[in-house]
């Protein structure tokens, strides 16, 4: 029982996360965010002063089903806690 909940109740891990920045989301946004590779004319967003400005739950639907020229990135919702736990971190004051 205990161990069923454990796997249940998954704690972000932003250590993860940047793991999974550095493969999913940095050769668009750089790795202090700010790179703005181009896609389909579109520069990549700003992270450093976007993040600030949207939700857990945008952040999570950006990732998973892309927005705009953005692609959606392959990652299972565990994975996209860490990413947004390590987005507040990094990219937050
Ligand atoms: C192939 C390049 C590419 C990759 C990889 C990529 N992005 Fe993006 N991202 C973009 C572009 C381009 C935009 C702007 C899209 C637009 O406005 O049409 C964007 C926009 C965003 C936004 C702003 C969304 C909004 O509503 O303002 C966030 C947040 C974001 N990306 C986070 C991420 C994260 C986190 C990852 C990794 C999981 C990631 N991106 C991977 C190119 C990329």
């Amino acid at each position: 029982m205990l161990l069923l909940l454990a796997a249940c109740a998954h704690q972000p891990d932003p250590v993860t996360g940047a793991q999974k920045y550095d493969l999913f989301c940095s050769s668009c946004h750089g790795a202090d965010g700010t790179a703005g590779v181009q896609v389909d004319g579109v520069a990549a967003t700003d992270l450093a002063t976007s993040v600030g400005t949207l939700t857990d739950e945008v952040l999570t639907s950006v990732m998973v089903d892309g927005v705009g020229t953005m692609p959606p990135q392959r990652l299972d919702d565990d994975e996209a806690a860490d990413v947004v736990a390590y987005l507040r971190l990094a990219f937050e004051d």
